[in-house]
């Protein structure tokens, strides 16, 4: 222990910095073991289960470069497939404040990395991680009734806002309504029924079994809910969201879809120049994100779906509008999320 913990001062140094060049330390420490690394957040998987037909959990041991996240928050967790490095955000399952990190990925056929780690996941496995983001987190001081509500995967950032009121022994009321197609494909079902002082409703949308809750969410399953909550989180669909935030509009909400597009995206036959490489392409109306990979370039992409900024690169030139708001940027200099944003007219983009 003391041995590990003297290297780490050892290799955290601005003399091993500068001795080891434009690198970094961590390109000579990875030779050694792929997370140990000072400055790229990493962990390794050291377990896998498969306790429903379609989703896989893994749990990850992050190394110390990784800063912990608040309970609903998502990471971005990057994997190597066919030599390319794919990204996409998760939301750790676990309580916050835990040394090793549980994801829950749901199975999406024709999906890239959920089928991938779904099917190739394994315990050595090493996966790339971002810092934790998203505001989808508890108030620090805790709502007296509290309901939480969930979709399919979107149970994971719910699990860890319980698992984390569990450990911290909340004395409020909460109550936990969670959706999936059937018993069988509910996550967490044993976990979740064993919990203290947590009610647990769950309803099944195409299972012939019988659930605590009939059909979709309405007026209804918020009545059985119990008293009027005083705060009220829901992750899933965007089916589930729009049903809730029809009952309680004040209703805090995350999906893991991408959200419809409200501007109809025309090619405007621009010019889009890729300042920074020698491409430049005419606009097809697509999102820039997507017309710099047609063009082969590679630019960094966590959610395409506007959510994790993952993608942000500065707009030099030109304007561009966001395909979810509507909003039009003249700007120079502005930073824009290349995976909602189209060109209107000549763009020229930092990439
Ligand atoms: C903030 C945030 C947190 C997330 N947390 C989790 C989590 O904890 N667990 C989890 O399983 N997933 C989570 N996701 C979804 C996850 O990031 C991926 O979108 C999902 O795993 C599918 O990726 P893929 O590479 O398999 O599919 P892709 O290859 O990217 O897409 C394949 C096809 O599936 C569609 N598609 C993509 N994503 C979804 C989706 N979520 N639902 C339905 N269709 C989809 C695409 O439109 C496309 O047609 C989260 C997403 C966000 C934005
Ligand atoms: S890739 Fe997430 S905001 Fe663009």
């Amino acid at each position: 222990m003391f041995t590990q913990t003297l290297t780490r001062r050892v290799l955290g140094s601005s003399l091993v910095d500068l001795l080891t060049g434009p690198h970094g330390v961590d390109r000579y420490t990875e030779l050694v073991s792929p997370t140990w690394t000072r400055n790229d957040a990493r962990a390794q998987v050291i377990s896998v289960q498969r306790t429903t037909p379609r989703s896989v959990t893994l749990v990850l041991e992050p190394n110390d470069a990784f800063q912990g996240f608040t309970a609903g928050q998502h990471i971005q967790l990057s994997v190597d497939i066919n030599g390319r490095r794919r990204t996409r955000c998760y939301s750790p399952a676990n309580a916050e404040g835990q040394r090793l990190l549980e994801i829950t990925v749901g199975l999406h056929e024709g999906g890239l990395v959920s089928e991938y780690l779904y099917r190739q996941a394994r315990p050595g496995m090493v996966v790339g991680l971002d810092k934790a983001a998203g505001d989808f987190v508890l108030p620090a001081i805790r709502p007296r009734r509290i309901l939480l509500i969930s979709g399919g995967s979107g149970i994971t950032p719910v699990m860890s806002m319980l698992r984390t009121l569990n450990a911290e022994r909340y004395a409020g009321r909460v109550t936990f309504i969670h959706y999936a197609r059937s018993r069988e494909e509910a996550c967490y079902y044993d976990e979740l029924a064993a919990m203290p002082r947590v009610q647990v409703l769950h309803g099944y949308t195409r299972g012939i079994e019988a659930g605590d809750l009939k059909g979709h969410f309405g007026a209804e399953h918020l009545r059985a809910a119990g008293p009027d909550p005083d705060a009220v989180y829901v992750c899933g669909p965007t089916a589930l969201v729009a049903a809730v935030r029809e009952q309680r509009p004040d209703a805090i909400s995350e999906s893991f879809v991408p959200p419809e597009f409200v501007t109809p995206a025309d090619p405007s036959g621009g010019r889009v120049t890729f300042r920074g490489s020698t491409v430049s392409v005419v606009d097809d109306g697509r999102p820039l994100l997507e017309q710099a990979e047609a063009a082969g370039l590679t630019p960094a992409s966590g959610c395409r779906m506007g959510i994790c900024h993952s993608c942000t690169c500065r707009k030099t030139v030109g304007t561009v509008r966001n395909l979810i708001t509507g909003a039009v940027s003249t700007d120079e200099g502005e930073d824009i999320q290349i995976c909602v944003s189209v060109p209107v007219g000549d763009v020229e983009i930092d990439l």
